[in-house]
């Protein structure tokens, strides 16, 4: 397994990022430099992708939890304030189901709940042939119109070109397996009654992935979580905005129990 740290391994608080599809742990840049001190920040790459190798095997989104929790265990890490974007998300509330005593918070940006409808899994096996067909730039292609909200579209090349290459940097078979695991996802939503930690929602205002609607319903769905929802941003608000979402998350941490944010 691959992973990405910033803050000494003696912190006594720690936030473990988790990645979109079909991104790596690079997307996380910029929030590992905005920590401050206090904190230690390990944001891994997701099985098959960024440099992590893939388990063998049907792939679940549980793969990529166990592989965070086991992470954990070997760099002494009892518990985290875990963060999760979209794919990231599932993954953290797939944590929630095997090893909840990790999260000891949970910071969930631009994820939804619910498992995919029977028109986003027919989106899925689209996107498979694309993957087949295309590679990864094919996938990019696909995707970016939807990745990046309107504004970073219009106004931030620089945002499309990080994003492109960090798609580019993955391979076909990593993506694909990605996809299955996205499509097979089991819905969370009976799970969230027992969140007990505290919740940070996030949501770019403009994005078409995952709705302010969604975010708004996953916030309701968690006793006491709140729901920030950043302007000019889309599906990716931790690379389009990222001082606005620096700024939420750090805001956020600063009110947990004990904390030095
Ligand atoms: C992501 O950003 O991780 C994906 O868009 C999630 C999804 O397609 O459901």
């Amino acid at each position: 397994m691959s992973w990405l740290e910033s803050g000494p391994s003696s912190a006594p608080r720690v936030i473990v990022w988790l990645h979109a599809f079909p991104l790596s742990s690079a997307m996380w840049t910029r929030q590992l430099e905005a920590m401050p001190d206090g904190w230690r920040s390990i944001a891994p790459d997701l099985a098959g992708l960024g440099q992590t190798v893939d388990h063998a095997g049907t792939p679940l989104i549980e793969d990529f939890a166990r592989d965070v929790d086991a992470l954990m265990s070997t760099l002494g890490v009892e518990s985290a304030v875990i963060a999760g974007l979209s794919m990231g998300g599932y993954t953290a509330l797939a944590l929630h189901r095997v090893a909840p005593a990790r999260i000891a918070g949970l910071i969930l940006a631009d994820t939804k709940s619910t498992a995919d409808s029977p028109q986003a899994k027919a989106g899925r096996e689209e996107m498979l042939k694309v993957v087949e067909a295309r590679g990864a730039g094919g996938v990019a292609d696909e995707m970016m119109p939807k990745l990046l909200g309107r504004t970073s579209q219009a106004s931030r090349p620089e945002v499309s070109a990080t994003v492109r290459g960090l798609i580019q940097s993955n391979t076909p078979t990593g993506i694909a397996r990605a996809v299955k695991r996205l499509r097979d996802r089991p819905d969370s939503t009976p799970q969230l009654a027992s969140i007990a930690v505290p919740t940070l929602v996030l949501n770019g205002e403009e994005d078409v992935i995952i709705s302010v609607d969604d975010a708004r319903a996953l916030a309701t769905g968690i006793a006491g979580a709140t729901l920030s929802v950043l302007p000019a941003s889309g599906h990716l608000a931790n690379l389009e905005t990222p001082d606005a979402f620096n700024a939420a998350v750090l805001t956020w941490l600063g009110t947990l129990p004990g904390a030095r944010a």
